[in-house]
């Protein structure tokens, strides 16, 4: 029998057709992209930096859950309030990456495996005391020549499935990331037969391991043409080729799909997530919503710039772009908000 709150965990992220904001850079990754957007690289800029997003006004509204990282989950406000005990305050419920990062997988040339099962069960249970309800583990997948090989999926989706079943033993809600990474040449065609071959290992691997699916989160890419691809299908094409890939072999026992952004402007990734919604909501087993972070957080970032006068303006930023989200789970989200928001 599935734990009841587990089940209670999805209901309340994703109450109200929320999402979730995925706040989680690693330190390396945070000042990777506050060295693009010409910020400071330092500790007390990515703290203020997290609570600028967790202070917007009516943020709940949009945002369900929000994942933040080891440094993060710890931090406090300038004020010296714990972030944990902000999100609470603010009707959002804390969630943590506890995957590693990648590494290179042995003997699979440009190949890359998720670290992080060592000491997995000891850090879950301290999470969760700090305040996590959920928790999240990406693995990624590059397409090439001749990738990805059966050894790096299968590895991935079983260290994604072993990783669940952790989380669901001390009542944390895993988010399962695989991701199919979008860079390259790539057809959407290839990106659909190696998503559906990657959620087909994935859901066997879960089988095995004892994870109860109605206690988790999937969060997939979508079904997209590389990025440099020459032919660029059009939201309506994405849309359907995403729902049908998921239809073969996500199981109706999921709650809930939140979808990565992975590199699509906040734009692209609304109206592709709107289009999905606008044409099958009713008729799918499980909810279609967001997970995203750089489609939320990249241009308020660019605003905030590390300047507290800028707080305001970089605060309006993130609510507009949850909105359109949230307004994309409904399948009411149309270009006309974004120029409506200039
Ligand atoms: P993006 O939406 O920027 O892809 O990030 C989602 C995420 O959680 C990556 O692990």
């Amino acid at each position: 029998m599935y734990s009841n709150e587990l089940v209670d965990t999805v209901r309340a992220l994703f109450e109200g057709d929320r999402g979730l904001l995925a706040m989680d850079e690693s330190d390396h990754t945070c000042n990777k992209r506050f060295a693009a957007a010409g910020i400071v690289q330092n500790e007390e800029n990515r703290r203020a930096y997290r609570e600028m997003i967790i202070t917007t006004p009516d943020l709940n509204e949009f945002i369900g859950g929000v994942i933040l990282y080891d440094e993060t989950i710890r931090q406090a406000t300038c004020e010296g309030t714990p972030f944990v005990q902000v999100i609470r305050e603010a009707g959002i419920i804390p969630g943590i990456k506890v995957d590693l990062g990648e590494e290179d997988l042995a003997a699979h040339s440009g190949e890359k495996i998720t670290a992080g099962l060592d000491g997995l069960r000891e850090r879950l249970t301290e999470y969760s005391k700090i305040g996590a309800r959920f928790a999240k583990w990406r693995a990624v997948i590059a397409l090439g020549e001749d990738i990805p090989s059966r050894g790096c999926i299968g590895a991935n989706m079983q260290a994604l499935a072993r990783y669940a079943a952790l989380c669901q033993e001390v009542g944390l809600v895993p988010i399962i990331e695989p991701e199919v990474l979008m860079e390259g040449t790539h057809s959407l065609a290839r990106c659909r037969e190696v998503s559906e071959e990657v959620l087909r290992t994935l859901f066997i691997e879960l089988f095995h391991q004892g994870v109860t699916l109605e206690g988790l989160i999937l969060k997939p890419n979508m079904i997209l043409p590389g990025l440099i691809c020459p032919h660029q299908e059009s939201v309506d094409e994405v849309a359907e080729a995403t729902v049908r890939t998921l239809r073969r072999v996500v199981p109706a026992a999921v709650p809930a799909i939140a979808f990565l952004s992975g590199g699509q402007s906040g734009e692209l990734a609304a109206a592709r997530l709107n289009a999905m919604n606008a044409k099958f909501k009713g008729d799918l087993p499980w909810i279609l919503t967001f997970s995203f972070a750089r489609a939320i957080q990249h241009p308020a970032m660019e605003i905030w710039n590390s300047q507290k006068s800028n707080i305001p303006a970089a605060q309006l930023a993130i609510s507009h772009r949850a909105k359109c989200c949230r307004d994309a789970r409904r399948g009411e989200y149309s270009k006309a908000m974004e120029i409506e928001s200039r």
